[in-house]
């Protein structure tokens, strides 16, 4: 079938403010939007920039705006698109360096803020670190974040304010804070108590809507909202 890619561009080398532009490409209902942008990309305009690495929805680097969505370009197909028109535009909330490329410096200065690393106070074993499997389920949902923006870039209280910490950061902080084998949940709750923490979730669930992994962010923020709480208790 013939499908419309209509694609938000923007080259800071010619233009003074992004437009759209479209493409007419042939589509089967299987191919995922990541195809079209090869198609454009190779048959039409070799300037269309756009990030990419794994194409299965592991590594992050493709979310985007799509039909008004964020979501990865590698996982939504034309048949879940409807097929004859799909609309393309970089995440929003994030300066745009290029067509759908985003700046992501601030995005993970503010991932790296919450210290997204184990931290046990105990000198190494000598074999692993032991942990129970209900101690590890307790994190299990935050462990599967990609680091794609998705939800960040979808949240309105990022857009309002965006030295907001957001909700990629604090899913990365919760992996943590509940990980039976590290001891710095305090320091990154008295991170996450700050102005720009966890305070600033109105919980709008737009990040949990746009979460290409299914993880319960919004569950996960109240989590650490509530351990703060209970810290102070
Ligand atoms: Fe992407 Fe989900 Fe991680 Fe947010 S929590 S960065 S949407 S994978
Ligand atoms: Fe934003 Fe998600 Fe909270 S969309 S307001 S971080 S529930
Ligand atoms: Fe890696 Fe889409 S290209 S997640």
């Amino acid at each position: 079938m013939q499908t419309e890619l209509r694609i938000l561009r923007y080259d800071p080398e010619h233009d003074t403010k992004p437009h759209e532009q479209s493409f007419r490409v042939e589509a089967e209902p299987m191919d995922r939007v990541l195809d079209l942008l090869h198609k454009v990309k190779y048959e039409q305009d070799g300037t269309l920039t756009f990030r990419r690495s794994c194409a299965h929805g592991v590594c992050g680097s493709d979310a985007m705006l799509i039909n008004g969505r964020n979501r990865l370009a590698c996982k939504i197909r034309v048949d879940q698109l409807g097929g004859k028109k799909i609309t393309v535009a970089p995440l929003p909330g994030l300066p745009v360096i290029k067509d759908l490329v985003v700046d992501m410096d601030g995005f993970f200065d503010k991932f790296k803020s919450v210290q997204p690393f184990l931290q046990p106070s105990d000198a190494p074993p000598e074999r692993e670190r032991r942990q129970s499997p209900a101690d590890r389920a307790r994190f299990d949902d935050t462990t599967k974040c990609i680091l794609c923006a998705a939800c960040t870039s979808s949240c309105p209280s990022f857009w309002a304010q965006p030295s907001y910490v957001g909700p990629a950061a604090i899913v990365n902080a919760h992996r943590f804070i509940f990980d039976s084998r590290d001891d710095a949940a305090e320091e990154r709750l008295e991170i996450l108590a700050d102005a720009d923490g966890v305070w600033r979730c109105r919980t709008i669930f737009n990040c949990t809507d746009a979460c290409p992994r299914g993880i319960h962010i919004t569950q996960a923020i109240l989590e650490v909202s509530s351990a703060i709480v209970g810290r102070r208790a």
